[in-house]
């Protein structure tokens, strides 16, 4: 299960602003579920929980279980929505230091010349026994266009075929079902694709084929993922007043003159969630002078880099903790006869305990000093409870940005970089 704590954030709200923010949550919810907001041909990430393809599902995990068993590398080329979630999910689920299954890679995030050089000359060099590394990659673009995914994908396509002759069965796409460079690319060259329907958009597609089959190939119970999105999806269109409560928290924070979102965890796995609700948000909110902006932090680290910022800094701040509850793993501190380094007061309490008073004290001293905090709680770490934070936060986002008056699956504001980049590089 998944739960959310909002009284630490109590004391910084009107109660009269908050009733208003509720009700308000509650008419745009309306508006999600009937389709009758801005961008109701966006709200396809809804449809496929209501009616799950338990046949798509099934291809995926075939289609991961075979090449788990042959890939040593598996590299998934994609950037924005077309990486984030995968990633999120697998850093979430997997071990940190893996012994098993394919090596997870990611490409086409960035434009970097260096570490693309890096990747194939690592790519090339045999095992320790000698062999050829077994790669498979997964390139992934709904535009098919996105100038960082494109690159990579020529560069990495080329050296597929320079050292497979089966390298159009080792490349998979996901893009969209017509249009776009890629189309051309595939039909060019028979390679295996998948769809991400024109309804979901990049940031909302983690629950497609665009996260699912990296996830799956990571060695992840989709199935699990999936039903856990359904199950909340279920929920919420019975009864969404914890979705509601925290949306209207957050607006009543927001227009209480908040300007950021600091997504926090004590949780080094959680890194890649806090990364695409970083997404999910930002490239939601952000419109017209409006929003929150959403600031990744990984604690205890960063209260060691910008925490005197957030304990004192500038008051404009708002805190959202994803917690892990219960904790699979134990490692106790023993006591030490010497106890020189003090530590004795913390013999055999476990990490985890350790870990979640510094979550409390962290967050006890942060409402001291004026920052608002939401927590989000996983009771454990698992798939399942996942696919109902990820649908949590969609729906949340598109409520919430309903609310602020705004379309929240459309991102124009990216096309700006893009247009100034392709002028100074002379594109025709
Ligand atoms: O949420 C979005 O739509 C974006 O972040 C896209 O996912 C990102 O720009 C990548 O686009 P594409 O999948 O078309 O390459």
């Amino acid at each position: 299960m998944i739960s959310v704590n909002l009284d630490y954030s109590r004391p910084f709200i009107d109660k009269i602003k908050f009733q208003e923010a509720h009700k308000v949550a509650e008419e745009e919810l309306n508006h999600v579920k009937n389709k009758t907001g801005k961008g109701p041909e966006w709200l396809g990430w809804r449809d496929i929980l209501k009616d799950p393809n338990d046949a798509l599902l099934a291809e995926l995990d075939t289609l991961a279980n075979q090449i788990r068993q042959k890939a040593d590398i598996f590299i998934v080329a994609g950037i924005g929505g077309s990486y984030l979630g995968a990633k999120a999910v697998i850093d979430a689920l997997s071990p940190f230091f893996p012994e098993k299954g394919p090596k997870i890679l990611f490409a086409g995030h960035h434009m970097s010349g260096r570490y693309l050089t890096e990747l194939v000359e690592y790519l090339s060099r045999p095992k320790p026994d000698g062999s050829k590394k077994e790669v498979y990659l997964n390139v992934i673009s709904k535009s098919g266009t996105t100038t960082e995914t494109a690159l990579a994908f020529r560069i990495l396509r080329q050296w597929m075929h320079d050292n497979y002759s089966d390298a159009d069965k080792r490349i998979v796409c996901t893009t969209s079902a017509e249009g776009g460079a890629l189309n051309k690319i595939i039909d060019a060259n028979g390679y295996r694709k998948f769809v991400l329907p024109d309804d979901i958009g990049g940031r909302f597609s983690v629950l497609t084929p665009v996260g699912l089959l990296p996830i799956a190939i990571a060695g992840i119970d989709i199935r699990n993922l999936y039903y856990g999105a359904v199950s909340a999806f279920k929920e919420f269109e019975n009864d969404a007043s914890m979705v509601l409560d925290y949306v209207a928290t957050r607006l009543a924070l927001y227009h209480s003159g908040k300007a950021m979102d600091m997504i926090a965890s004590f949780e080094p796995e959680l890194a890649g969630m806090g990364g695409w609700m970083q997404q999910l948000y930002g490239e939601s909110e952000g419109k017209n002078g409006k929003g929150l902006f959403p600031v990744l932090l990984g604690y205890s680290t960063d209260l060691h880099s910008v925490g005197q910022m957030v304990q004192d800094g500038q008051r404009n701040l708002i805190e959202t903790f994803l917690v892990v509850d219960k904790s699979k793993h134990t490692l106790n501190v023993e006591a030490d006869p010497e106890d020189t380094d003090g530590l004795n007061y913390l013999t055999g309490k476990s990490f985890h305990y350790i870990n979640s008073k510094a979550f409390e004290g962290t967050r006890e001293a942060h409402v001291k000093g004026g920052v608002p905090c939401i927590s989000i709680h996983f009771d454990e770490l698992n798939a399942e409870n996942i696919g109902r934070f990820i649908y949590f936060c969609q729906l949340a986002i598109a409520i919430y940005v309903y609310y602020l008056g705004e379309n929240p699956f459309d991102q124009p504001g990216v096309e700006d970089y893009k247009k100034a980049m392709f002028r100074l590089l002379g594109k025709p």
